[in-house]
């Protein structure tokens, strides 16, 4: 997690928000210091944990239950990563061990996370589960390659462990999909300027901030959405239902009209 990460503007508007919680990443990640400033920053304990890891997952539900003195209110799952665009291999050309990787940390792992709750019961009555995805689980977007289909998985995830966590304990599971926002992991998809460009454009309400992403996030771990469950909503400035609107209409005439 670094400064421009979405689970950093989470939590700290989290943190505005009077919450308390503890943050997480890699231990590799966490050496690389920016995790470790972050939770200075936000005044709380970090703990490393490979979200693919079942027995780092146990330790990290165990532990935080430790440090926030009883169950677990709310999750943020915020992690994706892509071997084969990392690699530049195009997705006809996937590594299959590089797309099972993918599957594993971007999709798998929150299936792992609640597994992992169910079994221990870390999570409270009512409690809120929020992942964030991206329309490209449901479109062709060129360049977003195999995590197309990881976030895809991801959404599938949220429905089917919402509809038992929900009777189990009334836990809610939620995925935000998310507008394009500028943050590390996105650095790995090709011509990220012209796409924020043209999604600026094309939606209604221009791009979803970070910050309203933010926002959505604690709204939906709060008690104002305790019937809202196994959704993908679509923080994206109204892009999703949009084919065509009239500020692209503009952009694009004009470049046209510049090239003649
Ligand atoms: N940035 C965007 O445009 C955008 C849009 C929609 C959805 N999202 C999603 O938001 C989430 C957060 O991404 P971000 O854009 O803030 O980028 P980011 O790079 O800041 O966050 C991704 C995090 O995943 C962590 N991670 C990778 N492998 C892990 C593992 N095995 N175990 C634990 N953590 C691991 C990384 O260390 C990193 O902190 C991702 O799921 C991403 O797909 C991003």
């Amino acid at each position: 997690m670094d400064k421009n990460s979405l689970a950093w503007h989470v939590a700290y508007q989290c943190k505005q928000e009077g919450a308390e919680f503890v943050i997480t990443n890699t231990e590799q990640a966490i050496s690389l210091a920016e995790t470790n400033s972050a939770a200075t920053e936000l005044g709380c304990t970090v703990i490393a944990c490979d979200a693919t890891n079942v027995s780092d997952i146990e330790n990290l539900l165990e532990k935080s239950q430790e440090i926030l003195g009883g169950k677990i209110d709310f999750i943020l799952h915020s992690v994706a990563m892509s071997q084969n665009l990392r690699r530049h291999r195009a997705y006809p050309d996937s590594n299959y061990e590089y797309y099972n990787i993918t599957l594993d940390v971007s999709a798998v792992s929150l299936h792992k996370i609640l597994q992992t709750c169910i079994k221990t019961d870390a999570l409270a009555e009512g409690a809120s589960v929020v992942t964030l995805s991206f329309i490209a689980s449901e479109r062709f977007m060129e360049g977003y390659g195999e995590m197309s289909d990881a976030k895809a998985l991801l959404e599938s995830i949220v429905r089917n462990m919402g509809g038992i966590y929900g009777q189990l304990r009334k836990v809610r599971i939620n995925a935000i999909s998310q507008s394009p926002t500028q943050t590390r992991a996105e650095k790995c998809f090709p011509e990220t300027e012209y796409f924020h460009k043209y999604a600026d454009k094309m939606a209604p309400l221009g791009r979803a901030t970070a910050t309203d992403c933010a926002n959505l996030c604690v709204m939906l771990f709060s008690d104002y959405t305790k019937g809202l469950t196994m959704q993908t909503l679509y923080n994206d400035g109204g892009f999703s239902q949009t084919v065509l609107s009239g500020n692209f209409m503009d952009s694009f005439r004009n470049a046209f009209e510049d090239k003649k």
